[in-house]
């Protein structure tokens, strides 16, 4: 089949697996900058997506790799592929609500699969009393649309956590407080869901000194096979969140595994190189199933 990759670049680790995998099958596969594209809107079924002047629309399918930066413009190429009709990998929607921690908490809630205690704070006289709720300093505050560790803190006295907030709330930076997991001691243990598994998985111990472990940030992962209960947990969360591939993030807390992020385009190095598992083919045979089960296409079968 012919697959758009939409990607910053095709020197990216993530894009050049995706690549190889995606020839590895028999694809052609189109590389595609989402910062670079025209489209047009008709009502009359003429719509289209122009990248450099030639038209995108014979292609199949569209796997989105969307940077946090770009976001809303990347929602609104993957609904123009949608309205064209081309498979998107990631819909539109679900892009949306991932990138959004509050949302995506509240959603989570509400399919009752385990979270970190988290508060919206609206007035700023609540902030003890929400620190009570909280279980008390330190606490955590997050930008709900930080990446890579940069929108998260960690306070533990009322002076400092007023001051900053009150900052962040004159700025108009949307941010949610939450209980600190002190029990993780830096570690967060990452699911690597395809459809309706995961299909590797890694444990990531924060740098000394540090309690974020985001590999940009230092921290080292190891591979580590998750308990039934958490693959069960991350798929549910992918589901819950309409995802078909996701970077589910988990925290091991006193009372069990609490989902504490969902990653759309979650990176493939670290992954990769630490487990060893080729997940990139793993997503180019879910899009092939995908297709077979909702366009009737046909493959050959997979010889790995
Ligand atoms: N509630 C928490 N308790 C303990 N550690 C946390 C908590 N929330 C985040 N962390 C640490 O901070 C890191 C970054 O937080 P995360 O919510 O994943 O933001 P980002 O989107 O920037 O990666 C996590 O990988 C984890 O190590
Ligand atoms: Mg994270």
């Amino acid at each position: 089949m012919r697959i758009v990759i939409l990607s910053r670049g095709s020197h990216l680790y993530s894009t050049q697996s995706l690549i190889e995998a995606g020839r590895a099958r028999g694809h052609e596969i189109k590389i595609v900058d989402l910062t670079r594209l025209s489209f047009v809107i008709d009502d009359n079924g003429n719509s289209q997506i122009l990248n450099e002047g030639v038209p995108l629309d014979s292609y199949d399918a569209v796997i989105p790799r969307i940077g946090s930066s770009v976001t809303q413009l990347g929602a609104s190429v993957i609904r123009q592929f949608e309205l064209v009709g081309t498979y998107s990998l990631l819909k539109s929607s679900a892009l949306l609500q991932s990138r959004d921690k509050l949302r995506c908490s509240q959603k989570l809630a509400q399919v009752k699969i385990p979270v970190p205690k988290t508060v919206w704070l609206g007035y700023d006289q609540d902030i003890p009393a929400i620190v009570n709720q909280l279980g008390g300093y330190p606490i955590i505050v997050k930008l709900l649309e930080g990446t890579h560790g940069n929108g998260v803190l960690l306070l533990d006295n009322l002076t400092a956590l007023r001051s900053i907030m009150n900052l962040l709330m004159k700025k108009g930076e949307r941010t949610i407080m939450q209980e600190f997991i002190e029990e993780s001691d830096g570690a967060d243990f990452r699911a690597f869901v395809v459809g309706d598994k995961v299909v590797a998985s890694m444990k990531r111990q924060a740098a000394k000194g540090e309690f974020r472990s985001n590999l940009h940030r230092g921290a080292t992962a190891t591979p580590l096979t998750l308990t039934e209960e958490e693959q069960e947990m991350a798929v549910k969360a992918t589901k819950a969140l309409s995802l078909e591939v996701a970077g589910v993030d988990i925290l091991r807390s006193n009372r069990g595994p609490l989902i504490m992020e969902i990653n759309a385009s979650p990176g493939l190095e670290g992954i990769e190189t630490s487990t060893g598992i080729d997940i990139a083919f793993q997503i180019m045979l879910h899009l092939e199933q995908q297709l077979v089960k909702l366009k009737n296409y046909s493959f050959p079968t997979p010889q790995k």
